[in-house]
């Protein structure tokens, strides 16, 4: 038998790489690696390997840190709950939760008062598509072709940028419909944007397959891992005109886009529309997980009159209630609609610089805090970089940055948290425009 190793000890990378080849069970996104670096400690944009290294984390962990890695007020709210209550029973109220869906309501479209909460952002689409089911009476589901939603049952089978295949069979009735991806979209292309044909036509091949009822569509109003796919204008008013005239419900996944993150409260704001129901999580806990589903009173009496029943043994802890309290706090008191703004414009100016300078830079997408860039191995063609992608992806890492690498390589996505500084941005950028210079 292995001697246990007390947990406290503090061991060297390889010993840590040793044990996790023993024990860990290996089923993360992106790599089944069993490497380093292996991260020990954080503050604010800045992570830290057990080896000292440190890493601008332009990935804000994974994306849960966007508020600045161990916020002092976060930290505090945890201390609090230490003090008062950790866990509570599930079926009875505690103020924290009370307190912060009061809180959340001061910062959702009004009438967009009523929320729950739960533990991730998986838990909180499944739940949303329960809600939708018992409010439509329908089974059946859409979804944009790039979307990612979770990965529990219900939500893989509506995530369709990947992690899709090979865990069927899925409950019937789980649609794509096409992605408005505009620099890829053969629609469009010649028609100076986006006319939503696209739209148009997925909705003729739903309506001809759906068994009966559309129960609802879910989408995120910016694609996050399905590439940084911005919406053309107009597209989700479109969907959302679309899902009202088949008395289906338009639910929007806000996990990575909400918050102040796009720049605006939420991403749907961005288009003038309101969902019917919208989902939170990821910077929601400032690191902590928690999850909510927010939506209207009609929507909230009708459900719940049918008996609905969602929740896990973690749904309304006090002490994530008490970590998302604080959060809406920093949101508010550090106007961080303004700081997504002046961050983003400043990264943009650098992305935009170095696609001046690289060919390899096909496509400057996204907003806020939250953007990316396409990697081409010419413009014309389109071609996707993907090996040299990779390539840059991972000198970045070894220079310092952490960034996402999607779409098979030939997407970067940048998430640096809301206290980046000016000059962290201008140093990610030189490491950036060096590992573009090296690998090609
Ligand atoms: C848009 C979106 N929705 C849902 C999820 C799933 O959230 P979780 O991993 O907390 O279950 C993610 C995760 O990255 C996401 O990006």
């Amino acid at each position: 038998m292995t001697p246990k190793l007390p947990s406290t000890s503090k061991l060297n990378e390889e010993q840590l790489l040793e044990l996790a080849r023993k024990y860990s069970f290996r089923s993360r996104i992106d790599t089944n690696a069993i490497a380093g670096p292996i991260m020990v400690w954080g503050r604010g944009s800045v992570v830290r390997d057990v080896n000292g290294k440190e890493y601008l984390d332009f990935n804000s962990g994974q994306m849960c840190g966007a508020l600045g890695h161990n916020h002092p007020r976060i930290v505090q709210a945890l201390q609090e709950s230490c003090e008062t209550l950790i866990h509570s029973h599930m079926s009875m109220f505690n103020d924290r939760e009370i307190i912060l869906a009061s809180r959340l309501a001061e910062i959702t479209p009004e009438g967009m008062d009523r929320s729950m909460f739960l533990t991730s952002g998986s838990d909180s689409n499944e739940a949303a598509m329960a809600i939708a089911k018992r409010f439509t009476g329908g089974y059946e589901f859409a979804s944009p072709a790039s979307s990612f939603h979770g990965m529990n049952d219900s939500t893989r089978a509506v995530t369709f940028s990947g992690w899709h295949e090979g865990y069927g069979p899925y409950a019937p009735g789980h649609y794509p419909i096409m992605a408005p991806y505009e620099y890829r979209c053969t629609f469009c292309k010649d028609r100076g944007g986006c006319d939503y044909s696209c739209l148009n036509t997925s909705f003729e091949l739903l309506d001809v397959q759906a068994d009966g009822q559309l129960a609802g569509v879910i989408t995120e109003p910016l694609f996050s891992a399905g590439g940084v796919i911005d919406l053309p204008d107009g597209w989700l008013r479109e969907l959302k005109r679309k899902c009202e005239e088949r008395g289906a419900l338009l639910i929007v996944d806000e996990a990575q886009t909400g918050l102040a993150k796009l720049g605006t409260m939420w991403g749907f704001e961005h288009e003038g529309v309101v969902p019917d129901i919208f989902t939170i999580s990821k910077h929601f806990g400032g690191g902590v997980a928690i999850s909510a589903v927010i939506t209207t009173d009609e929507i909230e009496e009708k459900v719940s009159a049918t008996g609905l029943v969602v929740g896990h043994s973690h749904s309304n802890d006090p002490m994530p209630c008490n970590a998302a309290i604080a959060s809406i706090d920093i949101i508010l008191e550090e106007v961080l609609v303004d700081v997504a703004q002046r961050i983003g414009a400043y990264w943009r100016g650098h992305l935009e610089r170095l696609a001046a300078k690289h060919e390899i830079i096909g496509d400057v997408r996204g907003r806020g805090l939250l953007q990316g860039i396409e990697l081409v191995t010419d413009r014309f063609s389109r071609k996707p970089a993907y090996q040299q992608g990779k390539a840059i992806g991972r000198m970045c890492l070894e220079n310092g940055l952490i960034l996402s690498v999607r779409r098979n390589g030939s997407v970067f996505r940048f998430v640096p948290p809301f206290t980046t500084t000016e000059a962290q941005l201008d140093q990610a950028a030189d490491i950036l425009d060096h590992a573009i210079s090296n690998v090609i």
